[in-house]
């Protein structure tokens, strides 16, 4: 079967107008600001307000890409987001922005891998284009972690910040998808995970009590899988695409500690000003961080036609993804 090329025709990102800086965590957890920064790279993070959902973030994100392409949300056939904090339980988040971006009757859906959202998203959504499926493609990685945060536990809420960010997807002769691995191991989901909220632990007055309707990590455990599997995760997506490590041209990986970042570059032997990393004004936006990164990036001009790029991410199941990509014009 011959495949068709894809390519990312536009890009857009939002972030919450409230900013959250490491001094003001200083007025009601035991923490400071040397302790953040150096510890994860972070200086800022933004948060929703009360009535900010995470559809309006996407819609936002999705609003800048589609003027970034020149495009009107009708020339889209399908539109999907990654999240693990939904609007609701069910619909599909997706199927909201959709409907507000008045192409309510596209296909939508949501996917739920929490920070490797947006690898499995492009895989999923290249796949959808590849393969004849779809001609365009709307993906949007979008977040407001703030809302499952405890934020009285100083070891997870410093970490995470809301925000969003959309690429569009269309067809095309040559093809940027150069290669993807994923992968995922469920045997410990209490490394990273909220326990009470789903189906194994339904919401109840003591579980409440207890914040497992929260988030909650292993940090330290999900700090060694991290830098493990970004690396062989990136190995294996460049090996499956014929290329090395020197093929490299730029770095995005998921935002989640700066040292988590800096150990990838180290192993992939890419400089610094190849390796995108915006952690210090977001924080860890879960599946949006790749999308932000990148929207900032084209808009920045960092982003160069012919670059060979990595995407690498790894989150909550445990899971883990790279795909490597060529920019094109
Ligand atoms: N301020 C001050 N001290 C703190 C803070 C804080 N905010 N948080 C933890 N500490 C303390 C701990 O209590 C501990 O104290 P102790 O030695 O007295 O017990 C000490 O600092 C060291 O704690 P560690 O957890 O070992 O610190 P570490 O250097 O590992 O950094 C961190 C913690 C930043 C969480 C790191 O482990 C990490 O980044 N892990 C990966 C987390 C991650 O990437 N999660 C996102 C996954 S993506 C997704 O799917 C959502």
């Amino acid at each position: 079967m011959s495949l068709n090329g894809v390519k990312i025709v536009g890009v857009g990102h939002y972030a919450p107008p409230r900013v959250v800086t490491n001094e003001d965590f200083e007025r009601w957890l035991d923490t400071s600001d040397e302790w953040i920064a150096s510890r994860t790279g972070m200086k800022r993070r933004h948060w929703a307000s009360n009535d900010e959902a995470t559809s309006d973030l996407a819609f936002a994100a999705a609003t800048s890409a589609l003027a970034s392409a020149g495009l009107e949300s009708l020339d889209i056939d399908c539109f999907v987001v990654c999240t693990v904090t939904p609007d609701y339980y069910f619909p599909s988040t997706a199927c909201i922005v959709a409907a507000r971006l008045g192409a309510k009757d596209r296909p939508a859906f949501d996917i739920s891998i929490a920070c490797s959202g947006f690898i499995y998203g492009l895989t999923t959504a290249s796949a959808l284009i590849r393969s004849g499926v779809h001609r365009r493609v709307m993906l949007i990685g979008a977040e407001t972690l703030s809302k499952i945060l405890d934020k009285d536990d100083r070891s997870t809420a410093i970490l995470f910040g809301d925000g969003a960010g959309a690429v569009i997807l269309e067809r095309a002769e040559a093809d940027s998808f150069l290669a993807s691995e994923l992968g995922a191991d469920g045997s410990k989901p209490e490394m990273l995970y909220v326990k009470a909220s789903g189906s194994r632990h339904p919401i109840d007055h003591q579980a409440i009590d207890e914040k497992l309707n929260l988030i909650h990590m292993q940090g330290r455990e999900v700090f060694k899988f991290a830098v493990h599997k970004m690396a062989e995760a990136t190995d294996r997506a460049l090996a499956k695409a014929n290329l090395t490590k020197a093929d490299v041209t730029l770095l995005i990986p998921h935002q989640a500690n700066k040292r988590i970042i800096d150990a990838a570059a180290k192993f992939l032997n890419v400089p610094e000003d190849k390796v995108v990393s915006n952690i210090a004004e977001y924080g860890n936006t879960s599946a949006a961080s790749i999308p932000i990164a990148l929207s900032e990036s084209v808009a920045s001009g960092r982003v160069k036609a012919g670059d060979v790029i990595v995407f690498v991410a790894f989150g909550g199941g445990l899971s883990w993804g790279a795909v490597a990509w060529r920019w094109a014009a």
